[in-house]
């Protein structure tokens, strides 16, 4: 009689496969989150790493007192994922050589915020809030002014700093 066809044998191996099983079951379970604490600190990293300043032009291509859309095409590391996303903000100069660049989020609940020229005003259209040409929230529900980028100008370009 061979061992395979030994009823006990049998039995040994079916509960040695299966306690493996289990164990590697809960090695899983329990292993997969312990990785993730693991090399979460690099991911983070990996998503700071991607901030960076963008280049929008020449400084004397934008019209003085009056706010101008720009848009930045941001690309985000997101552990593994790469998320491509735009980002649309209004750049702002009363004399040609000091910039703002404001958010067009919205500070109340994140609708996007339009550039109303005759009015001379930003208003955000889901809760009627109002914001000043340099972004400062006069009225409606808005509690804070528009967030803005940080600027500078180098060799004549002015250039905008994007978190990733
Ligand atoms: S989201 Fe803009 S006013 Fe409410």
């Amino acid at each position: 009689m061979s061992k395979s066809n030994d009823p006990q044998v049998s039995r040994r191996n079916f509960l040695t496969g299966a306690i493996v099983a289990v164990g590697a079951f809960i090695g899983i379970v329990a292993g997969v989150p312990a990785t993730g604490m693991i090399i979460s600190p690099a991911i983070k990293s990996m998503e700071k790493a991607t901030a960076k300043w963008f280049a929008l032009g020449s400084t004397k291509s934008f019209k003085i007192g009056e706010p101008q859309t720009e848009r930045v095409k941001v690309v985000r590391q997101l552990g593994w994922r790469r998320h491509v996303s735009t980002e649309t903000m209004f750049i702002l100069t009363d004399d040609g050589q000091n910039f703002i660049a404001m958010s067009d989020v919205c500070t109340h609940l994140g609708c996007h915020v339009r550039w109303l020229p005759d009015k001379n005003v930003f208003w955000c259209p889901c809760h009627n809030g109002i914001y000043d040409k340099h972004g400062k929230n006069i009225s409606g529900p808005p509690p804070r002014p528009l967030d803005r980028y940080k600027v500078k100008v180098d060799n004549g370009q002015l250039f905008v700093y994007v978190e990733g």
